[in-house]
């Protein structure tokens, strides 16, 4: 790291030396450990200007629109690489060989199939549970299943959740849906692919032969590859908090799925397609603009807008030519969700609001059209978010807890509460 420094002097105090640190891609960053020493703290909330860890897995350039998984560009993954090769990238830090793919693919096929027990935890939720609310509690029990691999210090206990964790969170999600329509669960298929089992587990029934269609198994497989990891975002954020007390890795996911559900995170693809079911016609869509951009409204354009992304976000594009070959396929081209869509992004970015303010369609905003196409309902486009971040997840999770300068995540405050006073008692309160 650079010896760079940078000076803080405070007023009719003292000028307090801090190091700058420079990583191998992206903003220096200022290290303020030892700030707290000097009586002061940083206030950032939604730490809009703050680096919460270093990290190897995935970067981002906001404002050239680039993300790398481990250095590889997610253009040419989303292109010529599958979602476990993604996976081996993301948890080991490389593409695999021939042989380290197929014994890691192998590994994941056969984890798949969850404990019989776990059936019974569906029977506790209505018909009607969202697939969210499911997941956070069944994934959060798989932590009451697997003693023979809770000691987190190991890391051959924390590859083996991994696994686990990465074979199971589909056959979970694939359970939730099929509690909600009444049809019975659907066993996993060690014969199919990632993408081709999910769709299997979801859409497979006894009564006639399911064989998923492979324009949608590549698409399924494009989409978990393009929503894997995303560097230090809200739902890893938690993971990265929870795992830093020791807690079950299992608890900790289940923590992430709880974030991810917002809709100002993954909750946001589910609320594209509601707001563009809403807008109902392109003739609409001049008023919707004028709702996002009225400071007085709390309505937002959904699938617009980043944190980090200042122009596109390579997803998006990504997912817009995964939605065209898709609904090519069906036929459906015009497809009247996918024509208002493009209508929406095209009056968008030309409106001086969305240009001022840098915001541009995010992975979210074509995402739920596509998981449409293949037959995925509304309510199941977050628990879809989830199947795939959960490589993401357990990979940010493995490398917080092997991290040496690890320590459990304990941020401080600016109080603005009521200063020290005396008990009243409850006969003197008036
Ligand atoms: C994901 O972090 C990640 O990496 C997340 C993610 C991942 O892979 O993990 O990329 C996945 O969560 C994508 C984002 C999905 N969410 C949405 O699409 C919901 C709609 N977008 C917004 O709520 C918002 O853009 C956020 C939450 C995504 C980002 O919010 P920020 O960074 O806190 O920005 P902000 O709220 O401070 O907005 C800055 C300005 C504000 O106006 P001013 O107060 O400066 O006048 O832009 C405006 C906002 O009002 N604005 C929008 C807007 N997003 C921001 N105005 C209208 N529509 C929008 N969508």
């Amino acid at each position: 790291m650079s010896e760079r420094k940078a000076y803080l002097r405070i007023e009719g105090g003292k000028e307090i030396e801090l190091p700058i640190l420079s990583g191998t891609l992206g903003p220096d960053v200022i290290d303020i450990r030892n700030l707290g020493k000097h009586g002061v703290f940083t206030y950032d909330p939604g730490f809009m200007s703050t680096g919460s860890c270093s990290s190897k897995i995935t970067f981002i350039d906001g404002d050239e629109g680039i993300l790398l998984y481990r250095g590889y560009p997610i253009e040419q993954l989303a292109e010529h690489a599958d979602f476990i090769e993604v996976c081996h990238l993301l948890y080991y830090g490389e593409l695999p060989t021939m042989e380290q793919k197929q014994g890691f693919d192998s590994i994941i096929r056969h984890h798949t199939m969850v404990h019989d027990q776990v059936t019974s935890f569906f029977k506790g939720f209505r018909r009607d549970a969202h697939p969210m609310a499911v997941m956070v509690g069944v994934v959060g029990a798989l932590s009451a299943f697997y003693q023979d691999s809770g000691n987190v210090a190991d890391s051959h206990h924390r590859e083996i959740s991994a696994h686990r964790l990465l074979a199971k969170v589909p056959a979970i999600a694939a359970m939730s849906y099929k509690y909600n329509t009444g049809q019975p669960f659907a066993y996993p298929r060690n014969s199919l692919s990632y993408a081709a089992n999910f769709l299997h587990m979801m859409f497979s029934t006894p009564c006639e032969e399911y064989v998923p269609n492979p324009v949608m198994v590549r698409a399924m497989d494009r989409i978990f590859t393009l929503h894997a990891d995303h560097e230090q975002n809200a739902s890893t954020s938690t993971v990265r908090l929870a795992g830093s007390s020791g807690a079950n890795p299992f608890a900790c996911i289940a923590a992430g799925i709880a974030s991810l559900w917002g809709p100002a995170h993954g909750g946001a693809n589910e609320a594209v397609l509601k707001m563009l079911e809403e807008i109902g016609d392109v003739s609409n869509i001049p008023k919707f603009i004028e709702r996002a951009k009225d400071k007085k409204n709390p309505f937002r354009l959904m699938g617009f807008g980043h944190r980090v992304y200042k122009n596109f976000d390579p997803r998006a594009n990504l997912m817009r030519k995964t939605c065209h070959e898709v609904l090519n396929e069906l036929g459906a081209n015009d497809d009247r969700l996918f024509q208002i869509a493009l209508e929406l992004e095209r009056i968008a970015l030309e409106d001086e609001y969305f240009i001022a303010k840098k915001l541009y369609p995010n992975v979210d905003f074509y995402s739920g059209i596509v998981l449409r196409a293949i037959g995925i309902p509304t309510n199941m486009f977050t628990a879809i978010f989830a199947i795939s971040r959960t490589i993401g997840w357990i990979t940010q999770w493995n490398e917080m807890i092997s991290d040496p300068e690890q320590k459990i995540g304990r941020p401080r405050q600016l109080f603005l509460g009521p200063k020290k006073r005396d008990f009243v008692p409850l006969s003197q309160r008036e």
